[in-house]
């Protein structure tokens, strides 16, 4: 099997990972064959799943520009996956050049490839942790050289928290999170939609089970639910497309099934 030079030494290339078969449908190049013919038996039963990749990072730019303008001004981005155009850091950064900027993925290729793109930017850095233990995240020297809790944070959790079973207590992983920052502090989510999935769909989702990665599409309201005491930001939980278009355009299908909110701890 292939080892690009660009591939860290314990990645496994005989195993598709979710965070290179995304970049494949983002139309990246940090992705192997393996990836690349799983992300082609998931095309077959779901072929607007690069359409929804699209959607979901056009949702995550706009959801930083907004807390931008909140006045917000340090991000954690959550299972940040591998460097794509317009990341957080990017985007942030174009509108406060100061802004800090920490992505936190457990996948060796995300992180090998942030650390790469960051290496000379001062305002920003990848962590490679478990999402899942938020302590030990929060506790991590490099995240608290960027981050000051006691300001209002910016925290990402796009399109993750759909790989976190509900007998690994999402919704307490999230309010751990939330508990640990300040008062104004924001959190970004979407998330794989249970409604409107048909067989096609149902067939993907067994795709990922055999690759032995658990995907679980949630309902808007168990989303809701995720967030326990955050106060959902208008427009609430909506459609990817439907979450602050920015023009016309934008404001595509109502059929991508996938959910977006932003929600504010008070
Ligand atoms: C579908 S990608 C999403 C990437 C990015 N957030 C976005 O929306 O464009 C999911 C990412 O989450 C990462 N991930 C999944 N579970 C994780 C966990 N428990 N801890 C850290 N990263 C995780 C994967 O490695 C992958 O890079």
């Amino acid at each position: 099997m292939e080892r690009p030079t660009w591939a860290p030494e314990d990645v496994n290339v005989e195993r598709p990972s979710v965070a290179r078969v995304y970049d494949y449908f983002l139309g990246g190049s940090h992705n192997f064959a393996v990836d690349r013919e799983f992300a082609d038996e998931v095309l077959r039963a779901m072929p607007d799943v690069p359409t929804v990749a699209q959607e979901n990072r056009a949702f995550l730019r706009r959801a930083v520009r907004y807390l931008c303008g909140l006045g917000i001004r340090q991000f954690v981005d959550l299972g940040s996956g591998i460097p794509t155009v317009g990341n957080v850091h990017e985007v942030a950064q174009s509108l406060d050049p100061g802004a800090e900027v920490v992505y936190v993925d457990m996948d060796p290729v995300a992180y090998a490839h942030s650390r790469a793109i960051l290496a000379d930017n001062p305002h920003a850095t990848v962590i490679r942790a478990d999402l899942r233990q938020p302590a030990e995240v929060l506790a991590d020297p490099q995240l608290r050289a960027h981050i000051d809790v006691d300001q209002p944070v910016g925290l990402l959790l796009v399109a993750v928290l759909h790989f976190v079973p509900d007998d690994e207590r999402p919704a307490d992983i999230v309010a751990a999170y939330g508990s640990a920052v300040a008062p104004g502090s924001h959190i970004v989510v979407s998330h794989m939609s249970a409604e409107g999935m048909d067989d096609a769909k149902d067939e993907a989702l067994n795709l990922y089970q055999r690759s032995s990665t658990t995907v679980i599409p949630r309902t808007a309201q168990d989303v809701t639910r995720l967030l326990g005491d955050f106060s959902l930001v208008e427009p609430g939980v909506v459609r990817l497309p439907q979450w602050r278009p920015e023009s016309p355009d934008e404001a595509g299908s109502t059929e991508i099934p996938g959910l977006a909110v932003v929600a504010r701890r008070d």
